[in-house]
């Protein structure tokens, strides 16, 4: 349990400093040993390249304390699968799914002391990130690599939790080309996209929402986060090459099979938005969060999905199935979830 005497349940999804980081070093084309790490700074070459060509990775994935005492980890290793999906999209060495594993518990187990409370609606985030450090001039990979993972306690992502929030159409910013990184979680796309996110802020949206950068036509995600929406019994999500593969996405439609619903990943309209019944942006950060609208303003178009502003009885099924398996209260039938010893 923690010592510390934070106002819990009022967390922001921010930085806060902990005790540990863990690290893990490339050089001469291996791994290193795994080391546990108080700074929280890191000493770099001016020429690495993850500060000249991008060569960033980073995951995100949470901790939770339970009620019945335990930590559990969602999917981490899906994460580290994602992990090295980005690693070979741009010429990162991969590092195998034992040692991030391995690296996740020992820093949860390490940071204890910064797990929120049960039903304080705060987790502990986990942050891997992985960076060339090698100096090179010329575009090339770096030779040398960094792997580190910190966490944060943090509160929701999303203003109010599981509350439907309103997201607007950003039209003249593409945060992804179909050809493009989209697929894997680099920095450069979220450099990409914070043009388009202080434009939605600043016109008192929560949050920006992209279509296809192609034709712009289709859904492509919503923010930082996948987007479903709910029709006649069924599931539906995009399928795009310019979005990030979620994992909590991929589990809902999951649950959502369970739950005896159809699923659909295919390519969505932005005008299908008006026969949608419920809809959400997910992830690990935002875990649910309703749609409330979907405002096009060059369309001169405003998609009202939640009418009372409310949360729909679908998404709430959902969102309950999902933290009930992440919180060890509903039974981990597919095998999502580490339990800390
Ligand atoms: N899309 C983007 C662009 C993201 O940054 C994230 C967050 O990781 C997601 C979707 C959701 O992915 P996940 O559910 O794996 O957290
Ligand atoms: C996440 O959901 O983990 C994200 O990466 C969202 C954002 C904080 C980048």
């Amino acid at each position: 349990m923690s010592d510390l005497n934070l106002d819990w349940a009022n967390l922001k999804f921010g930085y806060m400093k902990t005790d540990y980081n863990v690290r893990c070093y490339y050089r001469n084309g291996a791994w290193g040993e795994i080391e546990m790490c108080s700074e929280e700074t890191i000493n770099l070459h001016m020429a690495a390249t993850c500060l000249h060509y991008g060569q960033e990775a980073f995951e995100g994935l949470k901790a939770y304390r339970c009620k019945d005492g335990k930590i559990r980890i969602f999917r981490m290793e899906a994460n580290a699968e994602r992990m090295q999906s980005t690693c070979r999209g741009i010429l990162m060495p991969e590092l195998p799914t034992e040692k991030f594993c391995e690296m996740v518990k020992r820093v949860v187990k390490a940071n204890e002391r910064f797990l929120p409370p049960y039903e304080s609606g705060a987790s502990l985030y986990i942050r891997p990130l992985l960076i060339g450090t090698g100096a090179q001039v010329g575009v090339h990979p770096a030779n040398e690599y960094l792997f580190i993972i910190f966490v944060t306690p943090v509160g929701p992502y999303f203003k109010g939790g599981f509350a439907a929030n309103p997201y607007v159409v950003i039209r003249e910013y593409d945060r992804s080309a179909p050809l493009g990184t989209g697929i894997y979680k680099v920095g450069g796309n979220y450099a990409a996209s914070l043009l388009a996110n202080k434009k939605a802020h600043d016109l008192g949206y929560s949050c920006e929402f992209y279509l296809d950068a192609k034709e712009k036509k289709y859904i492509d995600e919503a923010g930082a986060a996948n987007f479903f929406g709910i029709k006649n019994n069924t599931y539906i999500t995009p399928k795009s090459s310019s979005i990030l593969p979620s994992i909590t996405n991929r589990s809902l439609m999951q649950l959502a099979e369970d739950l005896g619903l159809k699923v659909e990943r295919r390519q969505i309209p932005i005008e299908e938005l008006e026969t949608m019944e419920e809809a959400g942006a997910c992830g690990t950060a935002a875990v649910i969060s309703p749609i409330e609208r979907i405002d096009d303003l060059e369309m001169n178009k405003s998609y009202v999905i939640a009418k009372d502003g409310k949360p729909g009885p679908i998404s709430k099924k959902l969102y309950e199935k999902l933290r009930g398996i992440q919180y060890g209260e509903e039974p981990d039938v597919h095998n999502w979830v580490t339990v800390m010893d």
